[in-house]
């Protein structure tokens, strides 16, 4: 059980960091290169928070830090395309976490059929978007995207991130969920 004595505005239940993302980090995520061009120049971050959000119409969405300096560049080119990594690309991830670098150095991408966002080769599948709202959310944002376009282009297991790992989608059951 977590101790919450203490009460402050922006927090006020106390929670500490820490037991936030060892709580939270055992729900597994799929791990999404977001991409976007921004004035003729390749943009991106890796997110752990892509998610669907609607299927009619069909909506998604993902939650970057209102700390990110790659969004702000995504906002502003209007779109982005959402790229599902594969247990194979955990270079990939490695180099769009981190801020500043030259994240597309050395990867080869075309780009999306409606909005020209950058596919990166080898993903699992990609979701060309257009941004329709973006919502603020303590210190992250909530963004929805309007999907364009989208395509499953590889077999290949998908990168998943649990427990403050990487880790593969193995003993995938073949009993399929209630409908
Ligand atoms: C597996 C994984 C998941 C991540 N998920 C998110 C996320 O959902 N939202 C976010 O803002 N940053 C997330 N990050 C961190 C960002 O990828 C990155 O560190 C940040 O965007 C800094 O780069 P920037 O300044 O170019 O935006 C994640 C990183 C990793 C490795």
């Amino acid at each position: 059980m977590i101790d919450t004595s203490g009460e402050t505005p922006e927090n006020p239940r106390r929670l500490a960091g820490s037991d936030f993302r060892e709580v939270l980090s055992t729900v597994p995520t799929g791990v999404v290169a977001i991409t976007a061009m921004e004035s003729g120049h390749p943009v991106g971050l890796v997110v752990g928070t892509f998610t669907s959000v609607s299927l009619n119409p069909p909506l998604v969405g993902f939650l970057p830090a209102v700390s990110s300096t790659s969004f702000p560049r995504v906002l502003a080119a209007g779109a982005f395309c959402a790229n599902v990594l594969t247990h194979d690309q955990r270079d990939v991830c490695r180099a769009f976490a981190v801020s500043g670098n030259d994240k597309f150095a050395g990867l080869s991408w075309q780009p999306s059929p409606v909005t020209g966002s950058p596919v990166l080769d080898g993903v699992a599948a990609w979701i060309d978007c257009s941004i329709t709202a973006v919502h603020e959310a303590g210190d992250h944002l909530i963004v929805i995207g309007a999907v364009e376009q989208m395509a499953r282009t590889a077999n290949s297991p998908s990168l998943l991130f649990y427990r403050g790992a990487y880790t593969h989608p193995r003993g995938t059951s073949d009993v399929l969920p209630p409908a």
